[in-house]
């Protein structure tokens, strides 16, 4: 992910400059092909004294979220920070308290289905109230495969927790209960499918299902149902009707989005403002993924805390 943020910047014209890039793994560095003028970061607190840098983007795996994210505010740096922001409510807090401190939003969550034309005009749709006040929606979440290492906890943290940020905006509703089932996988212990439930405090029931080692690939839907009508965003080949998947995975079916949400982010650093998805809006989304892993463990449903 953090090559894909890097491509972006570099295209960006040259109103912002990329000083330099961090990653632990010298082979991840050689991989980039980096050009001359960004430097290699040995550590992130080099970069992090570094006076130039204004922005930090935030790519490393979801569980050193936290300490990156909570250094660079230490180090009164603005952050661009991949989803999930953090995985657990006092990691949370301490993120928000810094902000506090700081007296204003200093976080960018990079939940980019908001910035996908497609999501983006299916909200539009939404919006006109072209198809009534929705009643309930059927989401999926489709991956040809995970690590053997993704746990139950990460499908809630790393997968679904795109479904439920595009939800609350989508139709810009809290979500109240969440209640999980699915079927475990025989050569692993994690359980795929899982079918997810989701009550709404606007009165609608949201079933989401999720697949990700499907083996023939990326595959997001996501169909809203109102009084009037309903409303899809499907990808398939339409000539066949069949799902073939015309996404391998993740990065080229939002390739577009990922390019936008950093460059909106970019554009409301230079004028000193923020758009995007704070690290408020990224912890209702948490507190639903974290009620998640709490309904697969015990099989009931459980009530989003409202933080
Ligand atoms: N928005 C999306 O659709 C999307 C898609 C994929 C991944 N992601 C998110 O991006 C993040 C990274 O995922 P990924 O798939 O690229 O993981 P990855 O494991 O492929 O890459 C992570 C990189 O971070 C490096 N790293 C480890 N520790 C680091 C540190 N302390 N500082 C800097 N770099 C460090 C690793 O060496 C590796 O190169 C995760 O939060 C993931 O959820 C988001």
């Amino acid at each position: 992910m953090g090559r894909i943020h890097l491509r972006n910047l570099l295209a960006r014209p040259a109103d912002i400059r990329v000083v330099g890039v961090c990653d632990p793994r010298p082979d991840q560095i050689a991989a980039i092909g980096l050009p001359a003028e960004v430097a290699v970061f040995p550590d992130s607190r080099e970069l992090l004294g570094h006076p130039e840098i204004g922005l930090v983007v935030v790519a490393s795996p979801a569980s050193l979220h936290s300490s990156d994210v909570v250094s660079a505010l230490e180090a009164g740096k603005l952050v661009y920070c991949e989803k999930p922001l953090v995985t657990s409510m006092e990691d949370h807090r301490r993120i928000t308290a810094l902000e506090t401190h700081h007296g204003r939003a200093m976080v960018w969550v990079g939940f980019m289905r908001r910035f996908d034309p497609a999501f983006q005009a299916l909200k539009a749709d939404l919006d006109s109230g072209a198809i009534g006040p929705i009643s309930h929606g059927i989401l999926s979440h489709r991956n040809p495969s995970v690590p053997e290492s993704f746990t139950d906890a990460d499908y809630m943290l790393e997968t679904f927790i795109h479904e439920f940020d595009a939800l609350r905006w989508l139709l810009d509703v809290e979500i109240e209960t969440i209640t999980v089932g699915g079927k475990r996988r025989t050569n692993s212990g994690l359980m795929d499918p899982q079918f997810v439930t989701l009550t709404t405090n606007g009165g609608q029931r949201v079933m989401i299902d999720g697949h990700i080692t499907n083996g023939y690939g990326y595959d997001i839907r996501c169909e809203l149902v109102g009084e009037r009508g309903s409303r899809s965003l499907v990808d398939y080949a339409e000539e066949t009707g069949i799902s073939a998947a015309p996404h391998a995975t993740w990065a080229t079916r939002f390739s577009g989005a990922y390019r936008t949400a950093i460059d909106a982010c970019i554009d409301d650093v230079l004028a000193q403002r923020h758009t995007g998805v704070t690290s408020r809006e990224a912890e209702r989304a948490l507190a639903v993924a974290l009620s998640g892993i709490e309904a697969q463990r015990t099989g009931r449903t459980v009530s989003v805390g409202v933080g």
